[in-house]
């Protein structure tokens, strides 16, 4: 392993006396005992040694800005703590601006994403300060202008643009492929460069961004997503005149969900980038341009990991043996979403060896709520807790109330500490946004 995102498990992962999982040195069983279960629960140690391995990684160029994707996983602890180890963000809603806002981020180092960019979410992020807006599209051009211009403020923009490269990865969370809802056309760039030169004099363009995807395991991809950034680059410059000096390629590295997963290392992925950036620098003949990533997923999915507690079982005659869980779909809708697979351990009971093929179901009133087909597990019985490996990464963030089921609570652990980072949801807060109107309580 070479780094952190190639690991099927967080770090400090053990198995300790009692015979129980232990993760930053916390004892899972008794982690349950406090919190309660469906409980996500995020390692201090995986998350910071992966900032490191990214922070090595990239230290080859002079020039990074490194930026979370906060819609891998936005908490204001997560936010604070990524912060301290020298990231920005990426965010895409005024949910996550504000957030991070009060998570103390500076907001000079945060870059507001998205298709469909609202009035008022552009007016906050204006207000607050964000550092860079990217632009997605002609509409938004006009928009965010007009907004700017009644502000009296000058807006720093990027260009999202849509390189037309095809990553193998599920189709939902390909984005860069050239008919996509995301980003200008390659034949849009110059009219929305005409537009901002001439017309729309309260934005400031200062590079491209592109994002081509997400659980990547190709690498060549990264390295054609530069040359097409860096040849648009040069060829704005020829056209207009225009020095663009930020290039940045989104996200998209993937993890080890599974043993059949093999993701690339931030180190093999930095060094593909790093080297043809050089190259295009020199064979374009531009500055060189600080270089932006957004890397979601691979920062924070092997960090976390969800715990259960075994409920009812059944065994189909002549069909599958059925365990179900205390949560599912509501808390992790990836694999009913995506067909995602994950990997799981049974976190008591560590030195039962026997083992049996279950079906893991999740509680909720739907056939396709099922977290794990087929996993090899010791016997399981009513009140075991289940881990399920890598799920910092699109769980919590992608969670609903569906079946109007409370939320989880999130836990940080760190040498042998565990801090609640985000409190489980109780009954009223269910309904404290529902309102019966006046004229029906008779
Ligand atoms: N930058 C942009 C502009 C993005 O759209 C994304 C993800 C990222 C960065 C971060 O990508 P990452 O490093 O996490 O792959 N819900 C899906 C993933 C959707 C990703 C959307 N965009 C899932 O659970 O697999």
């Amino acid at each position: 392993m070479d780094s952190t995102n190639q690991s099927l498990k967080p770090l400090t992962v053990k198995v300790n006396e009692a015979g129980n999982l232990e993760i930053g040195g916390c004892d899972m069983v008794k982690l349950v005992e406090k919190y309660g279960t469906p409980l996500y629960v995020i390692d201090e140690t995986t998350l910071k040694t992966v900032c490191s391995d990214y922070k090595k990684a990239f230290k080859m160029y002079p020039k990074v800005n490194m930026m979370f994707a906060s819609k891998a996983l936005c908490t204001m602890a997560t936010s604070k703590l990524l912060f301290d180890e020298g990231f920005g963000f990426d965010v895409v809603s005024a949910g996550e601006i504000y957030t991070v806002y009060k998570a103390g981020v500076d907001m000079a180092k945060v870059l507001f994403n998205g298709n469909n960019k609202s009035f008022d979410e552009l007016t906050l992020a204006i207000e607050l300060g964000v550092g860079r807006i990217s632009v997605d599209n002609f509409f938004e051009l006009s928009l965010l202008n007009e907004i700017a211009k009644s502000n009296n403020k000058v807006v720093d923009i990027l260009l999202r643009i849509t390189p037309g490269i095809e990553c193998h990865t599920h189709e939902y969370i390909q984005t860069g492929h050239l008919d996509s809802k995301f980003g200008f056309d390659l034949t849009q760039i110059d009219e929305a460069v005409e537009l901002i030169l001439n017309e729309y004099t309260n934005l400031k363009l200062h590079g491209l961004h592109a994002h081509i995807g997400s659980q990547i395991f190709e690498t060549s991809v990264y390295g054609d997503e530069i040359e097409i950034l860096v040849k648009e680059i040069a060829r704005l410059d020829e056209k207009f005149g225009l020095k663009l000096d930020e290039i940045n390629i989104g996200g998209g590295l993937g993890v080890k969900y599974t043993e059949a997963d093999c993701p690339p290392s931030v180190h093999t992925v930095a060094r593909i980038v790093i080297n043809r950036l050089n190259e295009c620098i020199k064979k374009y003949d531009i500055q060189p341009p600080a270089l932006f990533i957004e890397p979601g997923r691979s920062i924070i999915s092997t960090a976390g990991v969800t715990l259960y507690t075994v409920g009812s079982s059944k065994q189909v005659p002549k069909g599958k043996k059925y365990v179900a869980i205390d949560g599912g779909m509501a808390d992790n809708p990836r694999p009913s979403m995506y067909q995602a697979k994950y990997f799981a351990e049974i976190a008591n009971k560590k030195d039962n060896l026997s083992s049996n093929i279950v079906t893991i179901a999740g509680r909720f009133c739907e056939s396709g709520d099922i977290l794990i087909k087929d996993i090899k597990l010791p016997e399981l019985e009513e009140g075991d807790i289940l881990c399920v490996y890598n799920t910092g990464a699109y769980n919590y963030s992608m969670a609903s109330n569906y079946n109007r089921v409370q939320k989880p609570a999130m836990v940080l652990v760190n040498n042998s500490q565990s801090d609640m980072i985000v409190k489980r949801e109780d009954l009223d807060d269910l309904i404290s946004h529902d309102v019966i109107p006046d004229r029906l309580k008779k």
